[in-house]
């Protein structure tokens, strides 16, 4: 039994200390609308933040996260940063199947909290390590300009 600070709250998990976060959230917590991808944090489709950070949580233990503040996409637009990438990312229709897209949300939201304008490359080292199968990657890093845009 773990609780954990999941999007502001504290979460009681019945789960081992060392199930990966993404199985909590999901098969514990109900909580689908982080993806499960590839299981050895190679996609990014398990993207969270732990405090504030963009986290893999495929390989993340609930053992790691005790004390943490855990947001994820379910709550990510609630802060200004998230709502605005969101917003961007509505208006420029990135998403195609979607199965990679929150993760990339979280990915390009953590960027922007830290590095208000990014460049080309800042958001191509930042989103590398989120894989999108159907190639969004053009209006991924359009739509962040766009929120860093929407934000300044
Ligand atoms: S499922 Fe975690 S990085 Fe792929
Ligand atoms: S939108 Fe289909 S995998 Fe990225």
């Amino acid at each position: 039994m773990a609780t954990i600070n999941l999007n502001g709250r504290d979460v009681a998990v019945d789960l081992p200390d060392d199930t990966p976060l993404l199985w909590a959230l999901r098969d514990g917590l109900n909580m689908t609308g982080t993806k499960f991808g590839c299981g050895i944090a190679m996609c990014g489709a398990c993207t969270v933040h732990v405090d504030g950070q963009a986290t893999r949580s495929c390989v993340t233990p609930l053992s790691a996260v005790k004390g943490k503040k855990i947001t994820t996409v379910e709550a990510v637009g609630e802060a200004k940063v998230g709502a605005a990438v969101q917003a961007a990312w509505q208006k420029l229709d990135v998403v195609q199947c979607g199965y990679c897209q929150s993760g990339q949300i979280m990915s390009a939201t953590a960027l922007l909290a830290s590095n208000p304008k990014p460049t080309d490359a800042d958001i191509d080292a930042a989103m590398s390590g989120n894989v999108c199968r159907c190639a969004t990657y053009v209006r991924i890093r359009a739509a962040i300009h766009e929120a860093a845009k929407s934000l300044a």
